[in-house]
């Protein structure tokens, strides 16, 4: 039996990525700082990281990415300005962000991918079981599966992932797994509030006809400080670069390693604000639910909803 974990309180939030599919708005800031609604993108993420439980936070970042720190930083003459005017309101949602976390940041360097933005972490996660929070995905209702994902960690000592159903057609944009089979059945570990399963095989963004399965990995990782590891002998793969999901499967085959790799399968909703449309759906979503315009924006939405859905496509 492999000793029980420590608490998890540290995660790293890979956020170095060029964000080449928003051109041209991602020209000249950060893929991370566009609004959703009211908040930077990342900004949701840093507060579902909270929310969990995790407060000391590393993002890896690159060149350009100095928007990012400026947010979870003071702005001390902001600050003044707003408090001489008694904007109590403003005040505190721009202390919001850098009060959430211990926040640290380290660059990437080379662009060697997600397993190499990872394992540029490992100094300063040390030998401490982690999340892993990717920033382009919104989650609604994160922090509750982040937690949820750490139980699942701490009770197991597995390496936890999150994974969803996904349409055949898409499975080549993500990682995709596949349960350890146990009689011919998914072999189960029960006593928590999604299911879960152990795994047995990780594929990086495999072509429909490869895939072993339609269930996609999700950005969000609780990992065993052992993956480290395995990501300094992991070859690139997919694309030319060192994949996270490769160190994963190594894993998943060898649970005398780190203790396995158990995915827990999610049924929320989840946006990918890298893709344009996810984008304007998560500020649908995230608006609709807003104190302050919710109200009013589903007032608007049920009386235009004809003339913005239009007639049934061909
Ligand atoms: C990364 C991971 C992939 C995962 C996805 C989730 O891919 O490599 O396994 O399914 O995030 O968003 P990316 O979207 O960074 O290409």
């Amino acid at each position: 039996m492999l000793a029980m974990a420590r608490r998890v309180t540290k995660a790293v939030i890979p956020a170095a990525g060029l964000g080449t599919r928003f051109l041209p708005a991602t020209k000249a800031i950060p893929k991370e700082m566009l609004p959703v609604v009211d908040r930077p993108a990342i900004q949701y993420v840093v507060e579902e990281a909270a929310g969990a439980g995790l407060t000391d936070l590393l993002m890896v970042t690159g060149r350009n990415k100095t928007p990012l720190e400026n947010h979870f930083d003071r702005v001390a003459e902001l600050e003044e300005t707003l408090a001489q005017r008694g904007d109590e309101e403003k005040l505190a949602a721009v202390r919001a962000p850098q009060e959430l976390a211990d926040m640290h940041y380290l660059r990437q360097g080379n662009p060697l991918g997600l397993g190499h933005a990872v394992l540029r972490a490992h100094q300063h996660v040390g030998n401490d079981s982690f999340g892993v929070l990717l920033g382009d995905d919104i989650i609604v209702g994160g922090d509750e599966l982040m937690r949820e994902m750490i139980r699942v960690h701490e009770a197991t000592g597995a390496s936890v992932i999150a994974v969803q159903e996904v349409p055949m057609e898409d499975v080549r944009s993500y990682g995709v797994v596949s349960p350890r089979l146990v009689d011919g059945e998914p072999e189960r570990v029960d006593g928590f509030r999604w299911p879960c399963v152990r795994l047995a095989e990780l594929v990086e963004k495999p072509e429909p006809e490869q895939a072993p399965s339609n269930l996609a990995v999700l950005g969000r990782y609780v990992l065993r400080p052992e993956v480290f590891d395995v990501l300094e002998q992991t070859a690139p793969g997919r694309g030319g670069e060192i994949q996270l999901t490769d160190a994963l499967q190594v894993l998943a085959k060898n649970p005398d390693i780190g203790g396995g790799v158990i995915a827990l399968v999610f049924d929320g909703r989840r946006y990918d604000t890298g893709n344009k449309l996810d984008y304007v759906k998560a500020n649908l979503e995230l608006a609709s639910q807003h104190p302050n315009i919710g109200a009013e924006l589903r007032a608007w939405l049920r009386e235009n909803i004809d003339q913005l859905a239009g007639p049934p496509e061909a």
